[in-house]
């Protein structure tokens, strides 16, 4: 059974302008959304920058209010709730943000960073057997640090003293302080060097194993997704144009983004075969959608159906659905 539901969700942000500052636009970031993630699943979000990726994450964790659709979340609908219904909900399902620079209070050190947070979702207990024992907070804190992989006296330090891994470090240890499920992590490596990537991925994939997580994985890196994810969507311009296993990716992708996005990748080794597909023109201005496909201008094989309408995501096999007129 799913865990998250999300059907048709839509987030259009107002753009302002002229002297009585009224609404003269719409950015359509997200446009119309519908996936499922089962319990324990990775499921990989891939991507250009500005295809919205970012804020289908603010919307599930609720940062946003979408402007269209829904999401249930366990059985229940979380899209429109009040802050009062929320509060349960922002416990279970925690994001974790694409900059380490920004997304930390500079003011509090990383004990008081945690312990608000412990406090705040009062998850200051240990389960045993099911049953919930209280412990402190600072005993807590320390299990956390230690946990994400920081020695024990970055507790009384502030965030302008770590390096951007270990904030990213302290960015997971924040949102497993929570105690939660579900965890969406946006882009989490790709503020970091190279070197420092491949440590915060398996500690993340370490605490899925330990927590049995449920995890969302935005990434522009189809090649990352593909190592660390069950299945990925392929999103354009604030649309699902492909959803695969990832197992399938090579053999099964059908549309042509997806196609060029495997292209893109770097080779692993010279032997191995890939196909060379550069794209070609820009990506319509997400103030103005294109009526039919929106990857139409660039692809290589568009035929003129393709500019008059959009056609549908529509299931290819089990878990496979793309959204092309001319594949499959
Ligand atoms: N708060 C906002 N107000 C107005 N427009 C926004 C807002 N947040 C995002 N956008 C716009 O929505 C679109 C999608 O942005 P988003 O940050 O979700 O993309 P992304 O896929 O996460 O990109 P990146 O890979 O660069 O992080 C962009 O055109 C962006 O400018
Ligand atoms: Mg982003």
């Amino acid at each position: 059974m799913s865990l998250l539901q999300v059907d048709g969700l839509e987030m259009h942000f107002p753009v302002r302008g002229g002297v009585l500052n009224r609404v003269v636009s719409h950015v359509h970031a997200v446009n119309g959304v519908s996936f499922e993630v089962r319990r324990g699943e990775t499921l990989g979000v891939v991507g250009e920058s500005g295809c919205g990726k970012s804020t289908l994450g603010k919307c599930l964790v609720r940062l946003h209010e979408p402007t269209g659709g829904s999401f249930r979340y366990d059985g229940v609908e979380y899209a429109h709730s009040n802050h009062g219904e929320l509060m349960d909900y922002r416990s279970r399902v925690q994001m974790i943000f694409q900059d380490p620079y920004s997304s930390l209070n500079p003011r509090l050190t990383i004990r008081d960073c945690l312990r608000e947070v412990i406090l705040f979702h009062g998850t200051n207990y240990v389960e045993r057997k099911g049953v919930r024992e209280p412990i402190g907070a600072d005993e807590l804190i320390l299990e956390l640090v230690e946990k994400v992989g920081l020695r024990a006296d970055a507790v009384d330090k502030y965030p302008h003293e770590f390096s951007g891994g270990q904030r990213q470090r302290i960015g997971i240890a924040r949102a497993l302080a929570c105690k939660p499920e579900f965890l969406i992590a946006d882009e989490p490596v790709s503020a970091l060097d190279v070197s420092i990537q491949a440590q915060v991925l398996n500690l993340l994939m370490d605490l899925k194993d330990e927590f049995g997580l449920t995890l969302i994985f935005i990434s522009h890196d189809l090649k990352v997704i593909e190592h660390f994810c069950d299945r990925v969507l392929v999103m354009y311009l604030g649309n699902v144009v492909e959803e695969i296993p990832c197992e399938e990716l090579h053999a099964s992708a059908q549309h042509p983004y997806t196609r060029a996005l495997l292209g893109a990748n770097p080779i692993n080794h010279p032997s191995e075969k890939r196909e060379l597909t550069v794209l070609e023109g820009d990506v319509p201005s997400p103030f103005d959608l294109p009526k039919g496909c929106a990857f139409a201008g660039r692809c290589p094989i568009a035929e003129p159906r393709c500019r008059e309408s959009r056609p549908p995501l529509e299931r290819k096999s089990s878990g496979h659905r793309a959204a092309c007129f001319l594949v499959g």
